[in-house]
């Protein structure tokens, strides 16, 4: 090998974690273990990829962001009794190889949810919102810490949270991680 790789394939720490080397798969929404913009369920295909990449050599895997709050259902992650069992002998299976694999957890989407025109409609009303909040909520999901505009539609303006949702949020993190 080129001598000037030599260093890709040294190990690094986070922390106290040892990261085998340089090599890492950033975060892209889509290559989930859970499931993207959906109930959220042990993704075999997403796994399968992910896990066949660290077989590949890749030193970190990064899955996309995962929210702790299904965006249809709205189901909370940590609920998903489930998907954690299945998920357990997944991580045995993914630290033969070496490899390590971090979760980037997200409360949501905030002003980066990227809504479509039916959604936009949806978050703009505040009664046709709550009629459909039980499957999706497009004021919950594009909320944020203030009134700031969404990203993707013109019009629609992120609801700032409340206390208590921030708190409930807080406590979601905790048990999902
Ligand atoms: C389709 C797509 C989805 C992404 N999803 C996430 C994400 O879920 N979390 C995150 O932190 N970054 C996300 N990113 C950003 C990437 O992790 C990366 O930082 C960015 O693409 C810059 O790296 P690149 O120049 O190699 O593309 C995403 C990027 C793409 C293209």
């Amino acid at each position: 090998m080129n001598q000037k790789y030599e260093a890709l394939f040294t190990p690094f720490k986070i922390g106290e974690v040892e990261i085998p080397n340089r090599i890492v798969q950033c975060s892209m929404g889509g290559t989930t273990i859970f499931g993207w913009l959906e109930p959220s369920h042990f993704d075999i295909e997403g796994a399968d990829f992910l896990l066949q990449r660290a077989k590949d050599g890749v030193g970190l895997v990064l899955p996309g962001m995962q929210v702790i709050r299904d965006t249809m259902g709205r189901k909370w992650l940590d609920s998903n009794r489930q998907m954690y069992r299945v998920l357990k002998p997944y991580m045995d299976e993914y630290h033969k190889t070496g490899g390590k694999l971090f979760i980037q957890l997200a409360g949501g989407f905030g002003r980066s949810m990227a809504v479509t025109p039916w959604m936009a409609a949806l978050g703009k009303n505040d009664l046709l919102n709550k009629l459909a909040s039980p499957i999706v909520d497009v004021q919950y999901a594009g909320a944020s810490a203030s009134a700031t505009p969404n990203r993707w539609a013109d019009g629609l303006t992120s609801r700032p949270f409340t206390v208590e949702e921030i708190l409930e949020l807080v406590w979601h993190f905790g048990a999902s991680a």
